[in-house]
């Protein structure tokens, strides 16, 4: 058995597909670009059949991204498999990750078939898939409430059929630890051809044990993990990927088990993932959350600054943390702040630089302090800048105590000027009544976030807004430090993304509350 736990990310297909989580092309190749960074050892980039969209995006990173192995995922169909060779095609190393169902209800009441049947499709999809590209892995979803003897006989034909890894997932996050090592450990001794795959475990986190239950798979010789950033994925989740790495690292001397994983970009992955997904991270969350390696007691803190042991497993450098290092300031070139960006991971030329330090000078001009948070905070605004499709020129906003708050916008909507007012509870309400004012379609509100991006009064805000048009749930975030202007620019960075969204042919001046 090898001591060497290969980390399979999943936070582009199962993560993306949680709700309100989607992203588009560009956001995905940040992600794939992290986790290569973090050094995840395959990166499920979709699911290439499902839209022309994610196979772009399988085939982008598959491009793009050198280093992980890129798997797409694809139904145990023909044409599934078809389509997830083609888009995983570029890839240094690629993997088509097949699946079906082999509980007895997700055979009965999905499927509609007999489990000969399925049998039958894993097989020919394997061998199919085996065709097309040297690295297959097959899933039997819904393995957790699988009848053991009809898996024992599903993961040796398979096996048989030519697939290297055999993925055994915890659909619904039910296993508790100790019956579902106890499957893995039957899994490995029954089967007779057990040692020429290497078994991985896929759990969801519908009762909060999806980490337990990995963590006893890997006891009973599971050798690679389905994980996601912050857990993000279906329903509850996911299991957490800093939370098995940082187990296995901190707990060393119980595991025994290396990863491959760079812990100190867990945190940078964490927020890039938080914000392009505009899910946030609880606070309490372990080793991602804002106060993971926050000490408010007194006790508490008097031991760490008498020895950082007393109350801490680990640092929180280790994880990633950085202290708010004060790095850059409105005199800093653009040398500097290149030189900077190459020091947190992030390469910057040509227009791409132009367009970032325009950003950092206007900054720079309101905020005296310029930490690392906001220079990730400007890079992401960078980004969006060349895909707009709405401009946010200008906007005023008045509030106080016993007025009626009012805001009066101007927005550049596919080159041309548009202006509006209207009144609102707040002046937030008023700036995003203005906006949607004058555009179609315009989504309904499904989430206003806020956070600050670093301390003081002076920090600039963070929001997340999400929005629905129909089926289609889409998210923007905007950073300034007026938490109006940054509201306003987290709608309209969320509006950009509504397919078909374009400016209101007639439009009264908007005035109602
Ligand atoms: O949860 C699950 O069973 C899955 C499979 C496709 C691996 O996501
Ligand atoms: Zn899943």
């Amino acid at each position: 058995m090898s001591d060497r736990l290969y980390i399979f990310d999943t936070t582009l297909r199962d993560g993306e597909q949680s709700p309100g989580c989607s992203m588009n092309l560009e956001e995905k190749l940040r992600v794939a670009n992290a986790l290569a960074a973090l050094g995840v050892d395959i990166i499920e980039a979709g699911f290439p059949i499902a839209s022309p969209g994610d196979f772009e995006a399988v085939h982008r990173i598959a491009s793009e991204i050198k280093g992980p192995t890129i798997a797409g995922l694809a139904r145990a169909h023909p044409k599934d498999i078809k389509r997830a060779a083609e888009a995983v095609k570029p890839a240094e190393n690629a993997r088509i990750h097949t699946f079906i169902a082999t509980s007895p209800i997700h055979m009965q009441a999905k499927l509609r078939m007999r489990p000969e049947e399925v049998l039958d499709m894993a097989v020919a999809s394997v061998k199919q898939a085996r065709s097309l590209v040297a690295e297959v892995e097959f899933s039997a979803e819904d393995a957790g409430r699988s009848d053991m003897d009809f898996l024992c006989r599903i993961v040796e034909a398979t096996i048989a059929a030519g697939a290297r890894v055999i993925n055994i997932p915890d659909t619904v996050g039910y296993m508790t630890p100790q019956e579902f090592g106890g499957r893995i450990r039957q899994l490995r001794e029954r089967v007779p051809n057990a040692d020429q795959a290497i078994f991985s475990v896929h759990c969801h986190n519908d009762l909060g044990l999806s980490v337990a239950n990995s963590l006893a798979a890997v006891e009973n010789g599971a050798r690679q993990v389905e994980c996601t950033i912050n857990g993000l994925g279906e329903r509850a989740g996911n299991a957490s990927l800093e939370e098995i790495v940082m187990i296995l690292k901190t707990r060393a001397d119980r595991y025994a088990i290396e990863t491959g994983i760079d812990t100190t970009k867990i945190v940078p992955a964490s927020k890039l993932v938080s914000q392009i997904t505009g899910m946030p991270v609880q606070a309490n969350k372990a080793i991602v959350g804002a106060n993971a390696f926050a000490h408010e007691a007194g006790i508490h803190q008097d031991g760490v600054l008498k020895h950082q042991k007393t109350y801490e497993i680990m640092t929180p450098e280790s994880v990633g943390w950085t202290t708010n290092r004060m790095v850059l300031g409105k005199h800093s070139g653009r040398a500097a702040l290149k030189s900077r960006y190459a020091e947190l991971d992030v390469e910057l030329d040509g227009d791409r630089l132009n367009v970032v330090f325009e950003q950092f000078k206007v900054l720079a001009d309101k905020k005296k302090d310029i930490f690392d948070e906001d220079l990730m905070a400007i890079l992401d605004h960078g980004a969006d800048v060349a895909t707009e499709r709405v401009k946010l020129i200008s906007l005023h906003a008045a509030s106080g105590t016993g007025d009626t708050p009012v805001a009066a916008v101007e927005l550049e909507i596919e080159g041309k000027l548009h202006k509006a007012t209207a009144e609102g509870d707040g002046p937030v309400d008023a700036a995003f009544k203005a906006i949607k004012s004058l555009v179609e379609p315009n989504g309904k509100l499904l989430l206003y976030a806020v956070n600050a991006i670093t301390a003081g009064t002076d920090a600039q805000g963070d929001v997340t807004v999400r929005l629905q048009d129909g089926e289609r749930i889409v998210n923007g975030q905007g950073k300034d430090t007026d938490i109006v202007v940054a509201s306003a620019k987290a709608l309209i960075a969320a509006l950009n993304k509504l397919p078909g969204m374009h400016a209101r042919t007639v439009h009264a001046q908007y005035s109602g509350v």
